[in-house]
């Protein structure tokens, strides 16, 4: 039944999808995954930070099953309640000035409606984003997109007037600094851009991960994010923050632009917002907002009833259950239950992350990065029943993301399996 499956699956799907495990699911509830060849896993990948309160929770099931009964779908026809009250919700857990949304199907089609919007607001063309960010694949997002050159691979001419400032990755810096040597050059360097390649006043918006995703699970220091909105608003630059992974109590907060004690322009969310049912959304002020006009961006299927009923039950979860707490409170206690394992082990060279959204970085003796390391503690993880996947441009980080409903006994065992599987 397996092996036929994937069969048929190469017959019929495209190769470009690839799929991080062969786990054929019977069932998935909460944390774990039930295969059909009877195999239990714990998804420390949360479904690539998507359900993030654990996979088909009952409330949310019960929400978009009580939703189906009554509406599947408007298509901007007719209007309906989930909708409405999704966008008052957000506008109640989002950073300050957030208080009007669009809802589109994926994160890169709400990078691309929040980068049209800045453009058409400011009437200015350029736009700006970090080495190491993820924001999706399609045309507009892609041109944002340098988390690897692969993925752009074969698709250019990609958007003109897109820049590329290095992210603060400060364990591996892009310019060459270390924790001591620093003096923030990474944000020199967006300066630069600014004298040398595109005035300030030609740039509609600066896109930035709050924390890099598929980049390598990077935390910035507090006083980039702090200059990058004060540069921006010095320049009439509107600053989108991609939420898309580390939004939606990822971090312990609702968005991990709030660690940093500042407000976007513009927020993107995606993935984790509706638990698994597709959605995404773009936020900004109702001035913003208000700049552009009927008909300006569209959609058939985004703010899906549906949808919108399974995010409004997520939120609702969220904070019924207290999971924010919960997701800092554990990330807390996994982190430190890491730094011991990279204490007593040969092969971690850093471990960071706010919340659960932690990276484990592996190296060799000579501090480079240890893919084939990486793969095989992956690969034995998956033979004892964890799932884990990687991120960074050379696949040598270990994510560790799972459901804000973790408890203590869960990230004991998924980092015994980890542990013995590194050594
Ligand atoms: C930060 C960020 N932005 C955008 C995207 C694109 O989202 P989607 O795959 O839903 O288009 C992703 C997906 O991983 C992401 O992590």
């Amino acid at each position: 039944m397996v092996d036929d499956l994937i069969r048929r699956g190469q017959d019929c799907l495209t190769p470009a999808l690839a799929f991080h495990t062969d786990i054929i699911v019977k069932k998935a509830e909460g944390l774990y995954v039930e295969s059909v060849d009877g195999k239990r896993y714990m998804d420390f990948s949360s479904g690539l930070a998507t359900v993030n309160i654990g996979h088909c929770q009952p409330d949310v099931l019960k929400a978009a099953k009580s939703q189906m009964d009554e509406l599947v779908h408007s298509g901007c026809i007719f209007r309906y309640a989930s909708e409405v009250e999704l966008a008052e919700n957000l506008a109640r857990i989002t950073p300050g000035g957030i208080e009007m949304f669009f809802f589109s199907n994926s994160g890169a089609e709400a990078v691309e409606g929040a980068v049209k919007l800045a453009r058409y607001a400011t009437g200015r063309q350029g736009v700006i984003g970090f080495l190491g960010c993820f924001h999706g694949r399609t045309m507009g997002a892609l041109s944002l997109t340098s988390s690897a050159a692969r993925y752009r691979k074969g698709f250019h001419p990609l958007v003109p007037s897109v820049y590329h400032s290095p992210y603060p990755y400060c364990y591996r810096c892009h310019m060459g600094m270390d924790r001591t040597s620093c003096s923030v050059e990474c944000f020199e360097y967006l300066e630069k851009i600014l004298k040398y390649q595109i005035t300030p006043e030609e740039v509609a918006c600066v896109v930035i991960e709050p924390v890099l995703g598929e980049g390598g699970y990077v935390v910035p220091p507090m006083g980039f994010m702090k200059k990058l909105r004060e540069l921006c608003s010095r320049h009439g630059i509107l600053l989108i923050t991609d939420e898309v992974q580390s939004g939606f109590g990822r971090t312990g907060r609702w968005f991990a632009t709030e660690h940093f004690d500042i407000s976007p322009d513009i927020i993107v969310m995606g993935k984790a917002i509706a638990s698994g049912f597709p959605l995404s959304a773009f936020g900004a002020s109702k001035e913003l907002m208000s700049k552009w006009p009927k008909g300006a961006h569209g959609t058939t299927f985004g703010g899906n009833p549906v949808s919108c009923a399974a995010a409004n039950a997520t939120i609702r979860t969220i904070e019924r259950d207290g999971l924010l707490s919960n997701a800092a409170k554990m990330g807390e206690y996994c982190v430190k239950r890491v730094l011991e394992i990279k204490g007593r082990t040969k092969g971690i060279g850093d471990v960071r992350g706010l919340g659960l959204m932690i990276g484990v970085e592996l190296i060799k003796d000579d501090n480079t990065p240890d893919k084939d390391r990486l793969d095989s503690i992956m690969k034995k993880c998956l033979e004892r029943g964890l799932v884990i996947i990687e991120c960074g441009v050379d696949k040598n980080i270990a994510r560790l993301m799972p459901p804000l409903t973790v408890t203590k006994e869960e990230i004991d065992r998924a980092l015994a399996i980890f542990e013995e599987a590194l050594s």
